[in-house]
């Protein structure tokens, strides 16, 4: 039976995460620490947090690491079993207990629209979430997920989009988008670029790395030709359905790092330790 509840996450984490090497010449950007747990860990509890127990992960080459961390360490496990250590492993084998992990590999690097192509064997007919997890979130209240899937639920023929207003001169980082204000806080997108120049935004209302996606985006984005920087950009499928009426933009509560940026990262990381 069909429901709008969504149960599945994707994680596209496949990049070469260029920014940060030589690091990530043998480590997956996703898997850096912001103190102690990795960013993807972050993303997993997340989307468990909003109710998702089905994970979804497109790697690539190299990434073998991601596996291994949402897995049980045996070894580990004895060593440390009545110890007083025992309770750094709290938050990780609660992880692993409450959801599935699945894997697919993205073999070339095609950009962000095709990594999530590459995901639909692993979610089928389904809405589902994708998180880009150097995209680190953080709210008091509910999480960005959270406050996403609830949005969802009152409009469940529609994709919706995380966005977060951005300085006009960073627009050509992120897709941007042009809407009209349905209700509080939340957008009905009628256009959306990928990157464009400053001079030419529309808004300076730009998507981070959280998304809702209804299934029908697969076969969009199987006909979507190479965009910007020629790679599949996920901002253009969206826009073919945007112009069906089917995409909304959510302005979320809550903070939002670029962790795939070197000042994104410190600042973030500087946040948690604050707060822990
Ligand atoms: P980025 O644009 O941050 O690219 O990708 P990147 O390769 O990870 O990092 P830089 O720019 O080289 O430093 C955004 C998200 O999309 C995923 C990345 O893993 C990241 O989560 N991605 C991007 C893929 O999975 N496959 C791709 O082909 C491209």
């Amino acid at each position: 039976m069909k429901t709008n509840k969504i149960k599945k996450c994707l994680f596209p984490a496949a990049g070469y995460g260029t920014r940060f090497l030589p690091t990530t010449k043998a480590i997956p950007k996703e898997m850096l620490p912001i103190l102690t747990k990795p960013l993807l860990q972050y993303g997993v509890e997340e989307a468990i947090e909003a109710g998702m127990d089905t994970m979804a992960i497109v790697t690539g080459r190299g990434k073998r690491s991601i596996e291994d961390h949402f897995d049980i360490s045996y070894e580990l496990e004895h060593q440390i079993k009545g110890t007083s250590k025992e309770h750094y492993l709290t938050e990780i084998r609660s992880v692993i207990e409450k959801c599935t992990f699945s894997y697919t590999r993205q073999v070339e690097m095609k950009g962000l629209g095709h990594a999530i192509l590459t995901g639909q064997t692993l979610i089928g007919d389904d809405p589902f979430a994708v998180v880009l997890a150097d995209d680190l979130c953080d709210n008091e209240g509910k999480s960005v997920l959270t406050q996403m899937t609830e949005i969802y639920a009152k409009y469940p023929d529609c994709c919706i989009v995380a966005i977060e207003e951005v300085p006009q001169e960073d627009t050509n980082k992120y897709g941007i988008i042009a809407g009209e204000l349905l209700e509080h806080n939340l957008y009905k997108v009628y256009d959306m670029v990928e990157k464009p120049d400053p001079k030419d935004a529309s808004s300076n209302l730009a998507i981070i790395g959280r998304y809702i996606l209804i299934p029908e985006i697969f076969k969009v984005l199987e006909t979507t030709p190479a965009g910007k920087g020629g790679e599949i950009q996920i901002t253009d499928a969206l826009l073919t359905l945007a112009k069906q009426g089917k995409v909304l933009a959510y302005k979320f509560e809550g903070k939002r790092f670029d962790c795939g940026s070197v000042d994104g990262f410190v600042e973030a990381t500087n946040y948690f330790y604050k707060k822990a």
